[in-house]
């Protein structure tokens, strides 16, 4: 049985995405903020010295709040820098991944066009993509796959949180609705259970084609 671990599994894209490798031949942990804060370091090194390997990563936690670049301090640049670069940096240092493995980032669509209320997660989430993209090299040497899954609109309480007017900006959305959690779940899913290795390195716009990026 493989052993996974999905960091934010409480709740919104980790919770499904954790329920469905909970229906494939997977021992799934799936961590909450108070089992694992991935901003704060001596938690995610405790972290890292409980669970020394596995064969599934989830990277994944919360998304910092919608601050312009003139209102966000000193405080807020420290946290994030933890919570969305620094403590993954710490896990994928300590924790083994096994070899024929797979880790999973959650990302955003920021990443590829920055947002300028959402300032602290466009700078963090770029940085850590180019981390991610340069391991998935070394990782590769070892079957292991690395899928940076870059959200557009998911149906969570961190989107609710986000955005007003939902029915209104439905109606502008391609697919007219936001995309179910349990859609990211199922692909993860289908990736493991189909033992596809070679879709790796590579980043994957899931936003019902909203965004206007070519590539
Ligand atoms: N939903 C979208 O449309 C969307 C779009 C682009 C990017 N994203 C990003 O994708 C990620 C997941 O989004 P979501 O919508 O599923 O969020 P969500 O519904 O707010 O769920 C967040 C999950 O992360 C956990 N968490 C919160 N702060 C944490 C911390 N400091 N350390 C570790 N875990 C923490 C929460 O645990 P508790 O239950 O204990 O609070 C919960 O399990 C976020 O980073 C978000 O910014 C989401």
């Amino acid at each position: 049985m493989k052993k996974a671990i999905v960091l934010g599994g409480s709740r919104g894209i980790g919770k499904a995405i954790a329920d469905s490798l909970k229906t494939i031949d997977c021992d799934v942990i799936a961590t909450s903020k108070k089992e694992l804060d991935t901003s704060n370091l001596d938690s995610v090194k405790k972290f890292a010295q409980n669970n020394k390997e596995v064969d599934i990563l989830v990277l994944n936690t919360g998304g910092p709040p919608a601050k312009e670049f003139k209102s966000v301090t000193v405080e807020d640049w420290q946290k994030y820098h933890n919570q969305l670069f620094l403590g993954f940096c710490v896990l994928l240092q300590n924790i083994t991944i096994k070899n024929g493995g797979y880790v999973f980032l959650i990302s955003s669509g920021v990443i590829k066009e920055p947002n300028p209320r959402l300032v602290i997660s466009s700078a963090y989430r770029l940085a850590f993509t180019s981390v991610f993209k340069l391991l998935s090299k070394e990782f590769a040497a070892r079957d292991i796959s690395c899928i940076n899954i870059a959200p557009g609109l998911i149906d969570t309480d961190r989107m609710r949180e986000l955005i007003q007017d939902a029915e209104e900006i439905k109606k502008t959305m391609p697919m007219k609705r936001f995309g179910e959690p349990k859609e990211i779940g199922d692909f993860v899913k289908a990736i493991v259970q189909n033992n596809i290795k070679y879709l790796s390195g590579i980043v994957i716009n899931f936003d019902g084609a909203y965004s206007n990026y070519t590539l």
